[in-house]
């Protein structure tokens, strides 16, 4: 099953798609998370992107879309897919459709002041890469990871300026994409301001996978 999780920052979907993962061997590609590997080892690529990326702006359309490609030609996957934050565009779907047919587009919805609330309070084990929050899954130890006991750092991009920066591009330029899967008949939509559990429940169940 061919999977892409769309929605506003925060609405949480990276915290569904590991769950995808950990629980149904789902394989997860986040394109946030490659740009933001990528800054942090300082590569060329990593280079190109930094500024994008931490003022909370779309990295260029070639850059990802070849990423997402190169992943896709190299997957060999059992279970299913996800593709988090891709496309985040519609020149991004035009280009994905080239290559896959998407099954569903979960597009989970959250208001703007629980988008906040939630980013203003995330945490990240740079590690591990788990993400936390302080307000509604804090680590056990004060900003200690659960796994790896590195020390939680916030985003960069978590700053106030670039969360209404990415609020605003992604109203412009990633939402209309809402209508363009709707139009397509794919897109379910996921009320994503229940708990994280409840979440997940509406997600397999409106995917049609069997609780574990
Ligand atoms: P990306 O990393 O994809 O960021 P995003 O889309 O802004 O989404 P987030 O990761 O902030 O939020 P999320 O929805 O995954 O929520 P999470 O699960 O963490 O992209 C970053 C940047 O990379 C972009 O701004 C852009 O520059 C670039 N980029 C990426 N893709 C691109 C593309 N295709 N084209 C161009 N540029 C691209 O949850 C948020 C918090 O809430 C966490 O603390 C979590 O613990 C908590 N939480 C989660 N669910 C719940 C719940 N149900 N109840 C309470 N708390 C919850």
């Amino acid at each position: 099953m061919k999977l892409v999780f769309l929605g506003p920052p925060g609405a949480g979907k990276g915290t569904q798609a590991e769950l995808l993962r950990k629980n149904y061997g789902f394989d997860h590609i986040s394109t946030g998370e490659v740009l933001r590997q990528e800054i942090k080892k300082n590569t060329k690529l990593g280079k190109k992107v930094e500024e994008y990326v931490n003022k909370g702006a779309l990295a260029p359309d070639p850059i990802v879309t070849k990423i997402i490609k190169k992943w896709l030609n190299e997957l060999d996957s059992k279970k299913g897919i996800v593709l988090d934050g891709f496309p985040r565009n519609l020149n991004q779907a035009e280009s994905l459709e080239e290559d896959i047919k998407i099954d569903y587009v979960l597009y989970f919805d959250l208001d703007e002041k629980n988008i906040i609330k939630r980013l203003s309070n995330r945490l990240y084990c740079p590690n591990c890469k788990k993400f936390y929050n302080l307000k509604y899954n804090p680590p056990k130890e004060d900003k200690l990871c659960d796994n790896c006991k590195n020390e939680l750092i916030r985003r960069n991009d978590d700053s106030p300026e670039a969360i209404k920066k990415r609020l605003k591009v992604y109203t412009e330029n990633t939402h209309p994409l809402v209508k363009h899967y709707e139009q397509e008949e794919i897109l379910i939509h996921i009320d994503a301001s229940k708990n994280i559990n409840e979440v997940f429940n509406q997600v397999i169940e409106r995917i049609n996978i069997e609780k574990t």
